[in-house]
């Protein structure tokens, strides 16, 4: 049981779905999961509080869920600038499309997923209680063109990929 205060606003620790992250994994093959800890962490390569994925280099396909708080502008800037430099960084946030970081930052991403439903988050008793969004930032430049935005029905899509696995089918256009 995870105590209630962990999932204020501001909290850290909101634990990626595992069928949303199985979904996305499928699709992107993360090798770097940019912010975790030794219990939470979904790829081999991670970056700890500790090592601090702020300092580090990202390399290759990156999985970020970043702490939530004021911290989360660092961490969407810093997806930018990495994906400038060749990573391809995949994000899990808040849809705060009012905030001056969903502006300066994600808006320079390359592709938005606006999810349709609320995620449940792992550990919690219920579906959070605001809206969520992949950003996709895939290579690119200081000066990008406006995103590809779009709603996205994750679980849909998910159940599709399943069923094909099943029937032995190849899997259906992406996403
Ligand atoms: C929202 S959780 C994501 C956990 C997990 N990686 C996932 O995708 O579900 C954010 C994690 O980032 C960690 N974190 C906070 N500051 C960090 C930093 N400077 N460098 C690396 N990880 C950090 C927190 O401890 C927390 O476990």
């Amino acid at each position: 049981m995870i105590a209630p205060a962990l999932f204020s606003s501001a909290t850290a620790e909101w634990q990626t779905p595992r069928a949303l992250f199985a979904r996305l994994h499928r699709e992107f093959s993360f090798t770097l999961d940019v912010c975790a800890t030794r219990d939470n962490h979904m790829c081999p390569a991670y970056f700890t509080p500790e090592q601090d994925g702020l300092r580090q280099a990202w390399t290759g396909t990156c999985w970020m869920n970043p702490p939530y708080g004021r911290v989360i502008g660092m961490w969407v800037e810093k997806a930018h600038t990495e994906s400038a430099g060749g990573a391809l960084v995949v994000g899990l946030l808040p849809a705060r499309t009012d905030t001056s970081w969903w502006h300066d930052h994600v808006m320079k991403a390359r592709e938005i997923r606006l999810l349709r439903g609320r995620l449940t988050f792992v550990g919690a008793s219920a579906p959070a209680p605001f809206p969520s969004a992949i950003a996709i930032f895939d290579r690119c430049r200081r000066w990008t063109p406006v995103p590809h935005v779009y709603g996205w029905d994750w679980r849909a899509a998910a159940r599709r990929l399943a069923n094909c696995g099943r029937n032995g089918q190849s899997p259906a256009a992406l996403p």
